[in-house]
């Protein structure tokens, strides 16, 4: 087994085996060979993990635990990410199949600046006092939820751990992570560095799984007060259909269909560069990726043409590679997805002006060439669905008007992009898309204090931020006290 690879179940900061041994391969996609073998959690497990998680928020162990050390712990667990970046970095692009430049310079990194992050609100989880008519004191508390369930997508398994884990521990919660069955490896190892640091058994318990077993059952559970879910918009739909059972609290990241609007205003140069990064960053397997272009027509043509000049220039190669812009697409069921959606863009009669291959490196894996689609219709399936691939759809657009009217004709709601030079028209737009995150002559910023979640069918609740981390992850609880007796 190779460095920092770890295989079984990480439950109350101990290794565990599913019953029966029962466990499932992890493959890295651009190689197609098998990782590992990873013990396989169902509702056994999940009942185990989530009794662990139960008793550690029981005992007051964490939650009661002095704030100050809290912090440090966090702090403590993000000195551990960084110290183990190598690793971590190689685990997640042989899981993922992202180029490994990504994984070890930007992923986690940002892990750690989260964990950092929330070690500075474990602290200022407080409360307020309410003036009220009378003779009364009241005031609120801010107080954990229980036990979380964090179920998290294969695109950015390390940072999806920390987005989840990081506020939620903060708080006083503990939690049970479900990684994606694609990529189980990076969140086990992170398990158990949390104990490394020194945080309670209990507190971070780590169970692969599939969806439809591991997933669900973390969803029924009555042990779970929360689930934070981020992943397709049709699972987003069955969580909450089944959480209503328990009545449990969900926040619910979802997929994106993002409008990046180009002005004819706009420094080109600069929109075409941000529009490519927007859309084939991270193989075009990101929530918020800008898959729907919109140019103004004036500048339309001289667009596509820089942009199908950078999609070519974007490497497709073995991730290991310093050279490569796309790694492997995560697997095979996802690369079949991307391709379908190619076909079906071809099909409707939109045009590829760059990329559309299937191809293999060293005569292996699931790479698909930075693909750009132009003449695409706005009622066309490559125009409305989620493809997470790198594929690109342009849509010229008349003026301000028809431009807002295009970008929110959409179900989801996720993030938008707007390239103008025109300081006025940028700020009326960030007011009239319908999108958690809009982006000003930039794209795919991310930072810890800034949230991010969807509007319309990209979900609810925001991961990262203060305020929003403190109403994802908390109680109000209001407090009386009668000041005359
Ligand atoms: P998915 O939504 O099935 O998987 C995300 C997570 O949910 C995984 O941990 C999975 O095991 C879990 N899950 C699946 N079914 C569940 C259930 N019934 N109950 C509880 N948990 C469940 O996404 P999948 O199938 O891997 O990808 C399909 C499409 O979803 C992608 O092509 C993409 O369009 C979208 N997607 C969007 C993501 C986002 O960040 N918004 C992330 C991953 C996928
Ligand atoms: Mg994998």
């Amino acid at each position: 087994m190779s460095e920092g690879v770890r295989t079984r179940l990480w439950i109350g900061n101990e290794w565990a085996d599913a019953e029966g041994g029962r466990t499932f391969a992890t493959v890295n996609p651009a190689t197609e060979e098998v990782i590992a073998e990873v013990a396989e959690a169902r509702a056994a497990e999940i009942d185990r993990a989530v009794a662990a998680a139960r008793a550690a928020f029981r005992d007051g162990s964490w939650r009661r635990m002095n704030p100050h050390k809290r912090s440090r712990l966090l702090w403590k667990l993000a000195d551990l990410v960084e110290a183990h970046a190598d690793e971590l970095g190689l685990t997640e692009t042989r899981d993922n199949g992202k180029p490994y430049f990504e994984a070890r310079r930007i992923d986690v990194p940002s892990v750690a600046q989260t964990l950092r992050y929330y070690a500075g609100l474990a602290d200022k989880v407080q409360g307020d006092t309410v003036p009220v008519p009378g003779p009364f004191l009241n005031y609120t508390l801010r107080e954990p939820l229980g036990v979380v369930g964090a179920i998290i997508p294969w695109n950015f398994p390390l940072s999806m751990a920390a987005w989840k884990v990081a506020p939620a521990l903060a708080c006083g919660n503990t939690v049970v992570l479900k990684p994606a069955e694609q990529t189980p490896l990076t969140a086990l190892r992170f398990g158990e560095l949390a104990a490394e640091a020194g945080f309670p058994p209990g507190v971070l318990n780590v169970v692969p799984g599939f969806g439809e077993t591991a997933g669900a059952a973390l969803v029924r559970h009555p042990g779970v007060d929360a689930i934070s879910f981020t992943g397709s918009t049709g699972v987003g739909r069955i969580i909450m259909r089944e959480a209503a059972a328990t009545l449990k609290k969900v926040s619910l990241e979802l997929g994106g269909k993002s409008p990046n609007i180009v002005f004819a205003d706009a420094d080109l140069g600069v929109a075409v560069k941000g529009a490519s990064m927007g859309v084939f960053y991270g193989k075009g397997e990101v929530c918020a990726a800008g898959s729907r272009i919109l140019v103004e027509r004036a500048v339309h043509d001289e667009f596509v043409d820089g942009l199908k000049g950078l999609a070519a220039k974007a490497t497709v190669g073995d991730p290991m590679a310093p050279t490569t812009r796309l790694g492997a697409i995560v697997s095979e069921e996802q690369l079949d997805r991307v391709m379908g959606y190619v076909e079906a863009g071809r099909r409707d009669g939109a045009k590829v002006v760059a990329g559309g291959e299937r191809v293999k490196v060293n005569g292996r894996g699931n790479f698909v060439t930075a693909t750009v689609f132009s003449g695409v219709d706005p009622a066309m399936t490559i125009a409305r669905e989620e493809i997470f691939g790198p594929v690109a759809a342009v849509i010229p657009f008349d003026d301000v008007d028809d431009a807002v009217a295009k970008a929110n004709d959409s179900l989801y709601g996720l993030a938008a992009g707007v390239w103008t030079r025109d300081i006025g028209k940028a700020h009326r737009l960030a007011a009239e898309i319908d999108a958690g995150t809009v982006w000003i002559n930039t794209y795919n910023q991310y930072a810890p204090g800034s949230p991010f979640g969807g509007y319309k069918e990209s979900g609810f609740g925001r991961d990262l931020g203060f305020q929003s981390a403190l109403e994802k992850y908390t109680h109000l609880k209001s407090v009386w006290v009668a000041l005359d007796r």
